[in-house]
């Protein structure tokens, strides 16, 4: 009888830890749900927010007019320039080192000397000046743009489209792009809208801490209201690409497509995975011919070049203010570090040539000029603080938790710094319309190789607007 008691309290017992278990079970399946629930309702925007970046306090009104501007520059500016010029202490490369060690400072000499000699900056100057130039106050920020219409014809769709430079670019890596823009594509042409990104060239800089892509893209979101589009394209690499990013995550209603060079995914372990896999199986994991042929083998395109490459940001984005100090004095150290860039990002390849292979796919008129823009301007260091700024915050950033919804054209080129296949692309960017594997071109497209992007942009917006 006693057994039985026992058998029974048993049971009871096992009873008890059943409902126990069932109660954790439909705890966690709640749980579950109401993930899926939260995930399916993720946030689709990221909040636009505010921000005021001016010197001491916030003035009760704020002159909200567009005021053309014309770039000048003056006998002195340049006398100045060539005085710099001529004290530069160089010193000589290791034999053989080519653009390994960073920029040959034999080859340097020779970049200076036609800076010296050749470079006429007020010609450069009056080439700028050749496409209309305005500023307009915003956020306590003096915000400079270009804005270039097409040419009038009857029949004619005119769809605005903003461009937005990065780093160590300018608002000047457009200017070949541009008339291809504005010119007629079977009735469609583009009005073109190029901002300076608040702190580079002509656009006024930050005088408080926090200014992030997530406050450029607000920034120039009120510029677009204030030239009167509710409706308007975006184009972005490089920083332009966050910034535009954040412009659709933004106001997902007014960016009737966004079009990138340069595209982040959101990584996740299936992206790790398919890194492994993808390599054997890649019809397994999505990736094509093209995407093996440019991401492998990873860890020496992108883990290795990475390390040896990335050096500039973090120093930008720990100490830029002091680092900034040497390149905002020596115009030839401005160069060096800034044309570096535009060797190696062309064509990784370019480090092992003499002379960083600079002048094969650009003039070095046209790469003095960029330089010049951050020179006049003096407006290096406050560009380099911009990385502190966006990676000061980097796990806490709602931006990178988002996705974006606007219908996205890719477009990969094959030298860009990290290739992204689509299927990863697609974890951030959520209505690929387009995705093209660029024959040619590394990571200033609009500046190398400008009909190529031009044509990729038009394609993309004919698809997505229908037309
Ligand atoms: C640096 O460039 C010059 C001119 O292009 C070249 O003659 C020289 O060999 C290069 N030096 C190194 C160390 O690569």
């Amino acid at each position: 009888m006693q057994r039985l008691q026992d058998l029974k309290e048993t049971f009871f017992g096992l009873e008890v830890v059943q409902q126990q278990l069932l109660i954790s079970s439909a705890v966690a399946i709640g749980g579950i749900l109401a993930y899926w629930v939260f995930r399916s309702k993720e946030a689709k925007t990221i909040p636009i927010g505010h921000g005021w970046w001016g010197k001491g306090k916030k003035p009760l009104s704020e002159d909200d007019q567009i005021h053309t501007f014309t770039i000048t520059t003056s006998d002195e500016e340049i006398k100045d320039l060539h005085a710099r010029l001529d004290l530069t202490r160089y010193t000589d490369p290791l034999e053989d080192s080519h653009f390994n060690f960073g920029f040959n400072s034999t080859y340097l000499k020779r970049v200076v000397s036609h800076w010296r000699n050749v470079y006429d900056w007020k010609k450069q100057v009056a080439a700028l000046n050749q496409y209309p130039h305005f500023k307009t106050k915003i956020e306590g920020l003096d915000v400079h743009f270009i804005r270039v219409c097409p040419p009038s014809r009857e029949n004619q769709k005119v769809v605005p489209l903003m461009l937005v430079h990065g780093w160590p670019g300018s608002f000047y890596e457009f200017y070949k792009i541009i008339p291809l823009l504005t010119q007629n594509h079977d009735g469609v042409a583009f009005e073109v809208i190029c901002p300076s990104i608040p702190g580079y060239g002509y656009s006024e800089a930050p005088q408080k801490k926090g200014f992030d892509s997530v406050a450029a893209a607000r920034i120039f979101l009120t510029l677009m209201e204030r030239l009167g589009f509710s409706q308007f394209y975006l184009h972005g690499g490089d920083w332009g690409s966050a910034i535009t990013t954040n412009m659709a995550q933004m106001k997902p209603d007014c960016v009737k497509g966004l079009h990138l060079t340069m595209f982040f995914p959101r990584r996740n372990f299936k992206m790790s995975l398919s890194l492994v896999i993808g390599r054997y199986l890649p019809f397994l994991v999505g990736f094509t011919r093209e995407d093996v042929r440019r991401i492998y083998p990873y860890f020496q395109k992108n883990v290795w070049q990475m390390l040896e490459e990335t050096g500039y940001m973090h120093i930008q984005a720990t100490k830029p203010d002091t680092a900034g100090c040497a390149v905002n004095n020596s115009p030839v150290g401005l160069a060096a570090y800034i044309l570096e860039k535009f060797s190696s990002w062309t064509d990784m390849k370019y480090r092992d040539l003499s002379d960083g292979g600079l002048e094969r796919m650009f003039t070095l008129d046209d790469l003095l000029t960029n330089v010049m823009i951050y020179w006049t301007t003096s407006s290096m260091t406050s560009s380099m603080r911009f990385y502190k700024e966006n990676f000061g915050n980097l796990i806490n950033r709602l931006d990178f938790k988002t996705g974006v919804f606007v219908p996205t054209g890719l477009a990969a080129f094959p030298n860009e710094l990290m290739h992204n296949p689509k299927v990863w692309a697609q974890t951030k960017y959520r209505n690929i319309y387009s995705y093209t594997f660029m024959p040619r071109g590394g990571h200033f497209p609009a500046f190398e190789e400008p009909q190529l992007l031009a044509d990729d942009i038009v394609q993309f917006v004919k698809k997505v607007g229908k037309i």
